[in-house]
């Protein structure tokens, strides 16, 4: 398990998540290349299918990455985004799979080092809980 390494799936707000995940680039900073970014108009776009598919899909572990409170373009989104964000953690209790495998974040554009390390708590954590039991099933199911 020591050479695990976790797909983890971001969705981003394009207002501030996926602008501060670019600035870390100018900022010379680093974040795991096991992050995979979606870009979403606003978190309020992010809905709880799409991380269940993304499970599905073998991702290991997500999270949402928003505008910081009160600062939503869309006024809401990452309100929204966060009822579903538990949504999603309730969904995957009940199939069995630990619900820190996904989390919600929120940023300005300017806040690179957060994102660097929101996605570094995430990779960290789910590296620590092993791949997605659904990944295996799944792998093993097309062997047959
Ligand atoms: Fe960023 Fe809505 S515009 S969360």
């Amino acid at each position: 398990m020591s050479n695990f390494e976790p797909e983890i799936i971001a969705f981003c707000c394009n207002q501030c998540a996926y602008a501060a995940a670019d600035l870390t680039g100018s900022m010379r900073m680093n974040y795991p290349p096991n992050v995979k970014i979606i870009k979403l108009p606003c978190a309020g776009k992010f809905e709880t299918i799409y991380m269940l598919k993304a499970f599905e899909m073998g991702a290991d572990g997500g999270i949402v990455a928003g505008c910081l409170e009160g600062c939503c373009h869309y006024r809401t989104g990452n309100l929204q985004a966060a009822k579903r964000i538990k949504q999603v953690k309730r969904i995957l209790k009940e199939l069995g799979l630990e619900e820190e495998r996904v989390d919600i974040f929120y940023m300005s554009s300017a806040m690179g080092r957060e994102f660097a390390e929101a996605a570094t708590k995430i990779t960290e954590t789910v590296r620590k809980l092993g791949p997605n039991p659904i990944k295996r099933k799944i792998k093993l199911k097309n062997k047959k």
